[in-house]
């Protein structure tokens, strides 16, 4: 699978720590040295499918196709406008993708190489020629604004590459998931409801995070995940350019990087500016060191991530 295109896209409006420690009994001080981040976008307006369209919007001009040549879009996400029709569609309608497939992956944080894999393998059997990969969130919707130990780590944006099959190119992966550990983070309880029972009263519909137990299990994880792709690919460690890593915690990354014996020029981070996007956050980082001239061809690199489910992946690429 080889990368035709990428694209971006974040809301305009930006929040800083300041803003919201008139929110929440919180403080810069505090959001910068547990997480590194320092402001974050926040939508005013666009929903996930208008942010997933304009970052598609650049990828395909990015890689030279039109939107009529799309076969299918995988729209990674878990805060899609609506429970039907899925995101993928609206964002199908948006650019004019008459000819696409339409389907909405969900494993939270993990989402967009989750997403990566089903497309490679769509790739590899034959059964579609371009596909348009989105990573798209508006967090903002479901974050309590009440609760600082949440509402100051995310974030709303959206990334897109176009990929296509390319025998020459490498894509190993490698993915899992906890169910089990599921209560760690969760958020939009739907419940049941209906003529025979009644809807539960208290759904959980805002997020929630045990984050001391998400931290323990992304820097065990994802070190791990990293080496089972390494020794899947016959790839040395040495070998990897870059390591794009799901936007979290500086921290998070930094102990990744520790683990692994990598030096943190190798793992770039834009957190900073974006806070954690889920889904959203490795295909936002994709673009922006694709644009910074950091990804020529024949660079190989990792992209890494984890979160909700719980759900982890990581994937070897070749440029
Ligand atoms: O995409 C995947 C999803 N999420 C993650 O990857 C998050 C993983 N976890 C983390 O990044 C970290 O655990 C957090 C950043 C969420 C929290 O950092 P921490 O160092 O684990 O802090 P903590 O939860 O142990 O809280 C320490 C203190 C507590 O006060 P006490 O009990 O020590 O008095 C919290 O009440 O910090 C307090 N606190 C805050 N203080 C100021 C929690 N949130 C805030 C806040 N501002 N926003």
């Amino acid at each position: 699978m080889k990368i035709l295109g990428t694209g971006s896209y974040l809301p305009e409006r930006i929040v800083t720590n300041e803003e919201l420690s008139e929110i929440v009994d919180t403080n810069d001080e505090w959001i910068s040295t547990r997480t590194g981040i320092r402001t974050r976008r926040i939508s005013a307006g666009e929903t996930v499918s208008d942010l997933a369209s304009k970052a598609a919007f650049a990828a395909l001009e990015d890689a030279g196709i039109s939107a009529e040549q799309v076969d299918m879009i995988l729209l990674a996400t878990m805060t899609g406008n609506a429970l039907m029709p899925n995101t993928a569609c609206l964002v199908q309608k948006k650019i004019g993708a008459k000819y696409a497939s339409c389907l909405d992956v969900n494993a939270a944080c993990s989402g967009f190489l989750y997403a990566l894999n089903l497309a490679n393998a769509c790739l590899v059997s034959g059964m579609y020629k371009n596909i348009l990969v989105i990573g798209a969130e508006t967090l903002s919707k479901i974050i309590d604004w009440a609760d600082r130990s949440t509402c100051v780590l995310f974030g709303d944006g959206a990334g897109a590459a176009v990929v296509a099959a390319d025998s020459a190119k490498r894509y190993v992966s490698e993915t899992g998931a906890d169910g089990d550990r599921g209560e760690a983070l969760k958020a939009g309880e739907t419940g049941l409801g209906n003529f025979i029972v009644r809807r539960e009263e208290k759904l959980n519909y805002y997020m929630t995070m045990n984050g001391q137990e998400v931290f323990k299990f992304a820097v065990k994880k994802v070190p791990e995940c990293i080496g089972a792709v390494l020794k899947k690919a016959e790839v040395f460690l040495e070998e990897i350019d870059y390591f794009l890593l799901h936007q979290a915690n500086v921290r998070i990354i930094a102990s990744v990087a520790k683990r692994l014996g990598v030096n943190m020029e190798k793992m770039p981070v834009n957190l900073d500016k974006y806070g954690n996007t889920s889904a959203a956050s490795i295909a936002i980082l994709l673009d922006e060191i694709r644009k910074e001239g950091k990804l020529a061809e024949g660079k190989k690199i990792i992209l890494a991530g984890f979160g909700g489910g719980l759900t982890w992946g990581a994937a070897y690429l070749e440029l």
